[in-house]
């Protein structure tokens, strides 16, 4: 199924330092492939952005403005694929 008259999906991926360490360097990288493998490529505003104070909860990343923290690379494929399936 495809919906394309929804606005792009954002995805924001928070790029400090602890965020970053520990974890958003790889999902940033696996994000960029599920777009590509995905053809979602113009679809999805992928966007980084600095430290919010949420530091002990991440890696940090929003989509659509919903936060989600602790993302490993499971929970990271399991946001993808709820948030973007329709998108394909
Ligand atoms: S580094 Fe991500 S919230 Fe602080």
């Amino acid at each position: 199924m495809s919906d394309n008259s929804k606005e792009p999906t954002e995805l924001a991926v928070c790029m400090g330092s602890s965020c970053f360490s520990r974890g958003n360097k790889r999902n940033i990288r696996l994000i960029k492939e599920y777009i590509d493998t995905h053809g979602l490529c113009g679809k999805v505003v992928l966007k980084g952005h600095l430290c919010e104070g949420l530091c002990k909860d991440g890696p940090n990343i929003s989509v659509d403005g919903q936060v989600f923290n602790s993302i490993d690379s499971d929970f990271l494929e399991f946001i993808l694929e709820d948030h973007l399936k329709l998108r394909e």
